[in-house]
């Protein structure tokens, strides 16, 4: 991992005050001029103070190749920021034009059996091609140039969602950057072969030169796990070295100006490793889509506190989410009503100082008409510009009261995410494709808020073992490094949670050996010499397991086979003989140097997470951190603690009505009345304590 970038965010407009950002993607150049003076007038209205301008406009700004046409986005940024409202400017990348596909058809990208993915929607680049890169690399020059000193221009957006669509590429531009990279890891051929374990199934190679991209290889085999971990890691690289060869041209000419590009973090969202790339950005920025049904809200701040994590408690950008459906799910389900502010609130709360959306204005043709947006088709007589307008508000007074320079209050729970144990536990021949590592981490983080508990999420390679508590759920992958720090961490009087698949390979995804949790048996004090994966694919075979804490285990249970003398066991499975898992410890608590832990050998679930936490929580002599959990409470405070806010979001669909400290200053489908606050479904308040 590189050095990480300075923070540094966009600035205000000369003359206006610093705050939180409000806005979305303005795309002017679908609509005529006269609806630009209707977009400035409304966007007053809510309160907007920030676009991102220009994302898919290459095509309009270099209609021909060497020819520019930059006067309609002056026209359009002069109009923004005359009206006070700044611009996220696009290095204009993301998309290219026509003629530069038809002139060059080598920059399009190859599948894996290595057809050609044609234009006709975007991204279809690859980041390897040399031809390529120097025609995006020249637009951000001419864009560059073009706007150095803009008086309105307050941030780069450098491209769009890169690997949104071309994650993966299998041309030969591509191969023979993976022969680089792998060259650059691993030095000599035959580290390569070690680390890929190709003694396996004769893949032995002698050269770097024969090694290829993970291509097609016929249904059902399975590739070399090795190469394809590498390829995801290689396929983060090799973009995020695209995005940095973009912003180095931006930053060379408008030297000072932030410069981002948008993450797609979410509970499940695991495409490029962001924690790694949120080193080479000024500001992290992210776009999330919420889910729809029972998790929304809980998936919202989860992915939320992932973004803290990933941005080291810095400000971070909301760059994107929806305000109500999106266009591209088999069933875009309408928000929640109540959900603009409330989520939008959830981001406030866990960090994000900007809010944006995608799109500010609907569109009325192309492939995302039917997606929500802040003007929608219903224009400003209708409900969600109206949130749009209170949530524009409600941000006003935040800033206000204060809110910028605060930052989420650190937890004292740690629930951990990790990019490459998401990736190796995708493969396809592990034990049972029910299990991956990104569930059991938001599965925890819901777990612990249903006992009132408001967990960070945080990666891997930050700072997890400074808290008080720790969760490693599923981290599949565990380095001798991250091994280390889980040893030193529960020595030194650490509380570690420890589920399940976790600590299983190494750095290689080469097996630990001797029992699992293979690097880390003797911190948790248990061995697993086998697994029981269970599922109703079979008729007959093992589909659940009863533990005899009232809880039930589905899809996976390690065979715990022996305990350690410092330990005890907080529960065990009840189940017929034959299952062979009867009385087989399923929860045990450990002591370990000063510290205590407790390991879940089976998937419990959020629920079954949830109703073990009071024992597991109390082995540990942390009884009473728990809570309400009928409501989420976020604080954000400076560092002397003179701007102190809490948030507190009702978690259900039921009224609440909680004690609350302070003075309410916003509070939507809520009200607060001498230190009780009701909050309805989707409600929220902010109180300043
Ligand atoms: C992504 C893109 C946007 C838009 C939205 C739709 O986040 O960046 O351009 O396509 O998805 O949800």
């Amino acid at each position: 991992m590189s050095k990480r970038r300075k923070h540094s965010w966009p600035q205000p407009l000369k003359g206006a005050e610093s705050r939180l950002w409000y806005g979305g993607d303005y795309n002017p150049d679908q609509w005529p001029e006269e609806v630009w003076d209707d977009d400035i007038r409304l966007m007053k209205k809510a309160g907007v103070n920030l676009v991102s301008v220009g994302i898919f406009s290459w095509a309009k700004i270099e209609p021909e190749e060497g020819k520019y046409d930059f006067d309609w986005l002056d026209r359009a940024i002069d109009k923004l920021g005359k009206a006070g409202i700044a611009v996220d400017l696009a290095s204009a990348t993301a998309s290219p034009p026509m003629w530069l596909t038809q002139a060059h058809p080598e920059v399009l990208w190859k599948d894996e059996r290595g057809d050609t993915v044609w234009p006709g929607a975007r991204e279809h680049w690859r980041p390897t091609s040399p031809v390529f890169r120097e025609y995006a690399l020249n637009l951000c020059r001419r864009m560059a140039e073009h706007y150095k000193g803009n008086p309105y221009v307050v941030a780069w957006h450098v491209s769009n969602e890169y690997g949104c669509h071309n994650r993966f590429d299998y041309s030969d531009d591509a191969m023979r950057a993976f022969q680089k990279w792998c060259k650059k890891r691993y030095k000599t051929i035959d580290a390569v072969n070690e680390a890929w374990g190709t003694a396996f199934w004769a893949q032995h190679m002698n050269d770097f030169s024969e090694i290829i991209p993970p291509r097609y290889i016929g249904d059902g085999n399975f590739m070399n796990p090795g190469k394809l971990l590498d390829y995801k890691r290689f396929s983060s690289d090799v973009l995020k070295e695209f995005y940095i060869a973009e912003r180095d041209v931006l930053e060379s000419i408008t030297p000072g100006l932030p410069l981002t590009t948008n993450f797609m973090v979410s509970a499940g969202g695991s495409m490029l490793d962001y924690d790694d790339w949120g080193a080479e950005v000024d500001f992290v920025s992210n776009d999330h889509y919420f889910t729809p049904g029972e998790a929304h809200f809980d998936e919202v701040a989860y992915a939320a506190s992932l973004m803290d994590g990933i941005s080291r408690k810095e400000p971070w950008f909301q760059m994107e989410h929806s305000t109500s459906a999106v266009n591209w799910r088999p069933i875009n389900y309408r928000a929640e009503p109540g959900s603009v502010v409330r989520d939008s609130l959830a981001q406030v709360a866990m960090g994000a100082d900007a809010i944006c959306y995608f799109q500010w204005r609907q569109s009325k043709a192309g492939a995302e008409k039917w997606h929500s947006s802040m003007v929608p088709h219903a224009g400003e007589d209708s409900q969600i510009f109206r949130d749009v307008c209170e949530l524009g508000a409600d941000l006003g007074r935040l800033s206000d009261e204060g809110l910028m320079g605060t930052k989420t209050v650190k937890s004292k729970v740690a629930v951990v995410f990790d990019y490459e144990s998401q990736w190796a536990t995708e493969y396809t021949a592990n034990p049972t494709q029910q299990v991956n590592h990104w569930t059991e981490p938001l599965d925890w983080f819901r777990a612990l808020a249903d006992n009132g508990i408001t967990a960070d999420v945080v990666p891997v390679r930050s700072d997890w073992d400074s808290y008080e508590i720790a969760v490693l759920p599923c981290v599949y992958m565990m380095s001798e490094e991250t091994s280390r720090r889980v040893r030193e961490f529960v020595a030194n009087g650490g509380k570690l949670f420890v589920t399940y698949y976790t600590g299983l390979g190494d750095e290689n995804d080469h097996i630990w050996l001797g029992g699992y949790p293979g690097s880390i048996r003797d911190v948790v004090g248990v061995r697993v010499e086998e697994f029981a994966p269970m599922g109703n694919d079979m008729p007959g075979a093992l589909d659940h397991l009863d533990l005899d804490n009232g809880t039930v285990a589905h899809d996976f249970a390690d065979v715990i086979t022996s305990t350690a003398d410092t330990s005890t066991v907080l529960a065990s499975y009840k189940a017929e003989r034959w299952t062979g898992m009867n009385e087989v410890p399923a929860i045990v608590a450990n002591g370990y140097g000063d510290g205590r832990t407790v390991y879940v050998g089976c998937r419990l679930g959020r629920q079954g997470l949830a109703k073990s936490l009071p024992a597991m929580l109390g082995s540990m002599g942390l009884s009473d951190l728990a809570g309400d959990g009928r409501v989420l409470r976020v604080e954000r405070a400076d560092a002397a603690a003179a701007n102190h806010f809490e948030f507190v979001f009702n978690r259900t669909h039921e009224p609440v009505t909680v004690d609350v400290e302070g003075e309410a200053i916003a509070a939507s489908l809520a009200h607060v009345d001498d230190g009780r606050a009701t909050i309805d479904p989707t409600g929220v308040v902010v109180l300043r304590r």
